[in-house]
């Protein structure tokens, strides 16, 4: 069988472009970084023509390293970096705002004007997520509130939102689509997940007009045809989700109670909890994993900031190592009787504390303290943090147990050191897949499955294999003080406790 998918994963600082062969192999591939615009203190944003140009970029330069024509393309699947709000132009397709990308913190005051109103619980009985500038609701009411005439212009249709794959759906399909999928829809915070539609009460609480929105489609469905004018042949756009839940797909957690985890900037960490819509009491967020034949499969969701980017600040700002790669080696040779935690909560605290003014600290530093001690502190927060996630998501659900296995992906989980860490920290087993484009492949498998090019769910998760599993080996007790003392100096870093 012949036939190629193609996968976009845009993400928050690169954009890359994959073709797949019908056996699941990457054959071509390309990436292409873009500007991150910092116009305030605490304020991110993309050029949304920008973004859509490295789409087209890669696009082009990933179906030439696979020695294809853009003809051969079956069909595309996309993943995108979620909550980043674009909204632009019906009619000219031309944005009328850089978008407001999920890091920005400018709504911060607004959603404690909305919290101080008692609507949190209001927010998180409809959307499972908390009343934060992380998700696009409060960014969409702040432009629609700063552009002038943008409101009275949205009310009568000529303006569109979407999330960063709504937006690249409307230009790959000539403008003539103005859809997203349910994962995404899950991020903007006027979504209801129960009810599966955009919710009347949230919308006139933010001044949203329903007319601005997109259709909400199943992540396998669907989306448009590609204009030919754009790309130079009309292929169907059959697959659609968020990044972190396409690493959901990707990795094959399509069991209540698997677990997936991706380590880059952040880490977002992601249970299945099947049909059950779990309310969490521990401040993580319930989503939307997929949506597959109508039928809505759920899960908790816990983000942290920082990650991966406590080892770039080791190599950046510390000068410690040259490359991040280095770090796994420095950190075993630190002195084990130095206890030394790093909170690295550089931009605050993410699940489940949600502390948008904690600043990060450094704990236990002796006249021995170096470059060893540092690296060993900066791994290990990666793993201490994956365990105030993995607790709250045990105490919020059942089906989080002690047979909980954690399948990882992204950048940081090539150090060994780190992966065991883990494990042990965690008391649970670590499975490190083969494949580590777990995101992208997500993607792909929606689109190559809805084309009827690769195998249904059952077929593809049955291809899933490991590369090596950390069995956790740490003594109890040793475990126990380990934890105490970063649960210690966590608390010593929050300006409030939640
Ligand atoms: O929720 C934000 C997340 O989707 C961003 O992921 O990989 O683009 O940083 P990434």
């Amino acid at each position: 069988m012949s036939g190629y998918i193609l996968a976009i994963d845009q993400g928050t600082t690169s954009t890359r472009s994959m073709i797949f062969d019908h056996e699941m192999h990457i054959v071509g591939t390309a990436q292409q970084e873009f500007t991150q615009h910092f116009p305030d203190s605490g304020w991110v944003e993309h050029d949304a023509d920008e973004i859509w140009q490295s789409v087209l970029d890669t696009i082009r330069k990933a179906v030439e390293k696979a020695g294809i024509s853009i003809g051969d393309v079956t069909a595309i699947g996309i993943t995108n970096q979620r909550e980043t709000v674009v909204v632009w132009d019906r009619n000219t397709g031309k944005p009328v705002h850089k978008a407001i990308v999920w890091q920005d913190r400018r709504t911060a005051r607004f959603c404690d004007e909305l919290k101080g109103r008692g609507l949190e619980p209001l927010f998180t009985t409809k959307t499972g997520l908390l009343l934060d500038p992380y998700f696009s609701g409060t960014k969409l009411s702040w432009l629609l509130k700063n552009v002038d005439g943008l409101k009275a212009r949205a009310e009568n249709g000529e303006i569109c939102f979407g999330t960063v794959d709504s937006w690249l759906i409307y230009k790959l399909t000539g403008g003539r689509a103005h859809v997203t999928d349910a994962t995404n829809a899950s991020r903007t915070l006027i979504y209801d997940i129960g009810e599966n539609q955009f919710d009347d009460e949230l919308l006139s609480i933010l001044e949203i007009p329903r007319a601005m929105l997109p259709e909400v489609k199943d992540c396998a469905d669907d989306f448009g045809i590609t204009d030919k004018a754009v790309l130079g042949a009309e292929i169907p756009i059959l697959g659609v989700a968020g990044d972190q839940q396409a690493a959901v797909i990707g990795n094959a957690c399509f069991q209540p109670g698997m677990m997936k985890s991706t380590y880059g900037t952040g880490c977002f960490a992601l249970l299945n909890t099947g049909t059950d819509r779990v309310q969490s009491k521990n401040r993580l967020l319930t989503t939307i994993a997929y949506r597959m034949n109508g039928v809505t499969t759920y899960a908790l969701e816990g983000s942290i900031f920082i990650a991966g980017a406590a080892v770039q600040w080791l190599r950046d700002e510390l000068g410690f190592v040259k490359v991040a790669s280095e770090t796994d080696a420095l950190a075993k040779q630190a002195d084990p009787q130095q206890r030394i935690y790093l909170v690295p909560a550089f931009t605050g605290l993410g699940a489940p504390y949600w502390d948008a003014d904690a600043r990060g600290a450094i704990f236990g530093l002796t006249r021995g303290s170096g470059p060893a001690e540092f690296a060993r502190a900066v791994l290990e927060s990666v793993a201490y943090q994956t365990h105030d996630l993995l607790e709250a998501m045990q105490k919020d659900w059942g089906g989080a147990n002690s047979e909980t296995v954690l399948r990882v992906d992204g950048g940081m989980v090539a150090s060994d050191w780190t992966m065991q860490r883990l494990a042990d920290i965690l008391d649970a087993p670590v499975d490190r897949p083969v494949i580590l484009e777990t995101t992208v492949l997500g993607a792909a498998w929606l689109a190559g499955s809805r084309s009827g090019l690769w195998p249904d769910q059952e077929g593809f998760a049955a291809t899933w294999r490991r590369n090596h599993r950390f069995e956790p080996g740490m003594a109890a007790s040793e475990r126990e003080t380990a934890i105490a003392g970063w649960k210690d100096r966590v608390s010593r870093c929050l300006t409030h406790r939640s």
